[in-house]
């Protein structure tokens, strides 16, 4: 495994599996009364955040504090950044404070791989969200979330169909989860208005569709994309109404999946633009349950690139009570 996680391309195969089935291992201490490992007592984990995040920066925390990391978060509002600190100066204090991982997201594309690759630091970094690049974190928490439901939790994703809608344009979730998708075996349809689909998506590894209805019929799942307002500088659809009759999810339309098919969306959700209320509270929906898989993934995550023992053997001691 690569020293940072910076994109989806840095996982071979071996490595996603590897990080899944950890998750997979790591989730049976979660879900007891005590959740903590002692994995990586005396390590200090950064949470560096330049953008707004709710789910994304407590779920990094959580899993660095179940693995018993010190934990210390940083969120640009209220710092000197807002005085015109720079990436490399805060880097640089950082590295003071002797942090060993920094989970780092930025509304620059490249801000992580600069943050890994300057000599700034000496930690390990993690892209937790890049501009409109990657979000690997997040598409490893997607897999495993598709994993489990699909795949009966440790199976392969080989074969299966999973269908992307939306604002693939502005989306970092979207192109991390085509490479990491396409890794794993599975088949990925991109669905959006020609507007909202980048340039350059043909040479992605997946099909491009305009139709949603088309793109639906016995897939395995669907994972939604929210409608980024905040990065849209001009006008990309004609209103919300049509947006959401022609690329939203309804009842209808979720009823085109495979029988056992699920709905997905990494959140926040814009409820009536591009998924219904109904939809997203529905059977198929699984959008809960990858918030708690977003702690497993991140605590395995964390675990491998910061280099601990066995997990078997933590999850052994511990449940001997040591
Ligand atoms: C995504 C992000 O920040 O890129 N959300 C997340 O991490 N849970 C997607 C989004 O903001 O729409």
């Amino acid at each position: 495994m690569n020293k940072h996680l910076l994109s989806a391309a840095d996982l071979s195969r071996d490595d996603a599996v590897a990080i899944l089935d950890t998750a997979a291992e790591l989730s049976r201490v979660t879900d007891r009364a005590v959740k903590k490992l002692p994995t990586l007592r005396g390590r200090t984990v950064v949470n560096l955040f330049f953008e707004d995040s709710t789910r994304t920066r407590i779920s990094f925390e959580a899993a660095a504090k179940r693995l018993s990391a010190d934990v210390i978060t940083f969120s640009a509002k209220g710092s000197s950044v807002s005085k015109g600190e720079s990436l490399k100066d805060t880097a640089l204090t950082l590295e003071a404070m002797g942090a060993d991982a920094v989970i780092v997201r930025h509304g620059a594309s490249g801000a992580p791989h600069r943050l890994a690759h300057s000599g700034w630091i000496d930690g390990v970094v993690v892209n937790a969200g890049d501009g409109t690049h990657e979000h690997p974190t997040q598409a490893l928490l997607d897999a495993y979330t598709l994993r489990h439901h699909l795949a009966g939790g440790t199976g392969a994703l080989e074969g299966r169909r999973v269908v992307i809608v939306g604002d693939v344009l502005h989306s970092r979730v979207a192109r991390s989860n085509v490479l990491l998708l396409h890794t794993l075996g599975a088949e990925v349809t991109l669905v959006a208005p020609p507007t909202l689909m980048p340039v350059g998506v043909d040479t992605w590894p997946c099909t491009v569709s305009y139709d949603l209805d088309e793109a639906l019929p016995g897939a395995d799942a669907v994972m939604m994309l929210r409608v980024q307002a905040e990065r849209m500088n001009a006008a990309y659809f004609p209103t919300s109404n049509e947006y959401s009759r022609r690329y939203g999810l309804d009842v209808r339309r979720a009823g085109l999946l495979a029988h056992d098919g699920i709905v997905l969306h990494p959140g926040p959700m814009n409820r009536g633009m591009e998924i219904t209320a109904e939809v997203a509270d529905g059977p198929r929906s699984v959008i809960v349950e990858q918030v708690t898989n977003g702690v497993h993934v991140r605590m395995a995550v964390l675990y491998l690139l910061l280099g601990a023992a066995e997990v078997d053997t933590a999850v052994a001691h511990e449940e001997a009570g040591e």
